[in-house]
């Protein structure tokens, strides 16, 4: 079957997801939309020589019309952070922006899968879901897997051990009330608990370092993007293959953590060619499921102030 993708935003994460999707999966057909109309022509232009390499995709640039096909509908789109704003300094200003494309990807009959990662991604995800309509199932969002990947780094390097060993999970908002699910975190099929350099202290170390990393790779550099490209090339090829990828994503909350709100959240799920094809409730410490419920307490004060 053919597989084919839509990508909303041609900036620096969305161009290297496409670059990055391009070496991760065969697809058959990936359409570049950006307001930026030469942008995403150039681009396509630069991105078809990597399919020598790859294999045969049609790469254009076109309008959200095009979606009506599509498998799966990426949104990179939106204003980005600027140094020292939160991400949900950005929430009105990119909900305008979100609206303007949902509504016409709905109009053109999409009935694919939404995957969203602009900023404030959770608070995003969930309108994305709210302006289309769609099944929960069939929108998420990068949602933490990017602070958990940030995390597994941080741990690889403090253990010296090599990253594939670490499984870490960062649970909750990506943004400030993000936490680190430290009580179920293994390293080398040991408990990171149980590691003697690894102590209170050290544990308050590592969830600032990565709390705080975004912020200092776009003091740094302006932007963040690699990772994120990354991580949104492994989602959407899940998507695409149906592979049931266990990955923390921006994911529909239905009572999992005693949330009462519905809302879309950082936790652990499943992902495959219907979407989330599961949300995994973890085994969380006492501490660590007050921190999920403040964090979905903040979620919530947001969206109740946003403006749809
Ligand atoms: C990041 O954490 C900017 O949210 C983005 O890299």
């Amino acid at each position: 079957m053919s597989k084919k993708v839509l990508l909303v935003g041609d900036g620096a994460v969305g161009s290297n997801f496409a670059n990055d999707l391009l070496q991760t999966t065969q697809v058959d057909e990936l359409v570049i939309c950006d307001i930026a109309k030469d942008r995403a022509v150039g681009d396509s232009l630069d991105l078809e020589d990597v399919t020598c390499f790859t294999g045969h995709t049609n790469i254009y640039a076109g309008e959200y019309g095009d979606a009506a096909d599509a498998d799966v509908v990426v949104i990179t789109a939106g204003v980005p952070r600027k140094p020292g704003e939160s991400r949900l300094d950005l929430v009105q200003k990119n909900v305008g922006i979100l609206k303007s494309i949902v509504d016409p990807i709905v109009k053109s009959g999409f009935s694919g899968v939404f995957v969203v990662s602009a900023n404030p991604v959770d608070i995003l995800t969930t309108l994305t879901q709210k302006l289309s309509g769609f099944p929960k199932n069939r929108v998420l969002g990068t949602g933490t897997s990017l602070d958990s990947a940030r995390l597994r780094v941080e741990i690889s390097n403090r253990l010296n051990l090599p990253v594939e060993k670490i499984n870490a999970w960062v649970l909750g908002e990506h943004g400030d009330t993000s936490f680190e699910n430290f009580s179920g975190a293994n390293a080398d099929g040991k408990r990171l608990l149980d590691y003697p350099q690894i102590t209170p202290e050290t544990l308050d170390e590592i969830e600032g370092i990565v709390r705080q990393k975004g912020s200092e790779i776009i003091a740094k550099k302006g932007a963040t993007y690699y990772g994120v490209a990354m991580m949104l090339a492994k989602i959407v090829a899940a998507i695409l293959e149906n592979q049931d990828l266990v990955l923390p994503l921006s994911a529909p909350i239905n009572g999992e953590y005693g949330i009462a709100e519905e809302l879309y959240l950082g936790t652990l799920c499943i992902v495959n060619g219907s979407g989330i094809s599961h949300v995994l409730e973890l085994e969380l410490s006492d501490d660590e499921k007050q921190k999920m419920l403040a964090s979905a307490a903040k979620m919530s004060e947001t969206l109740a102030q946003v403006q749809l």
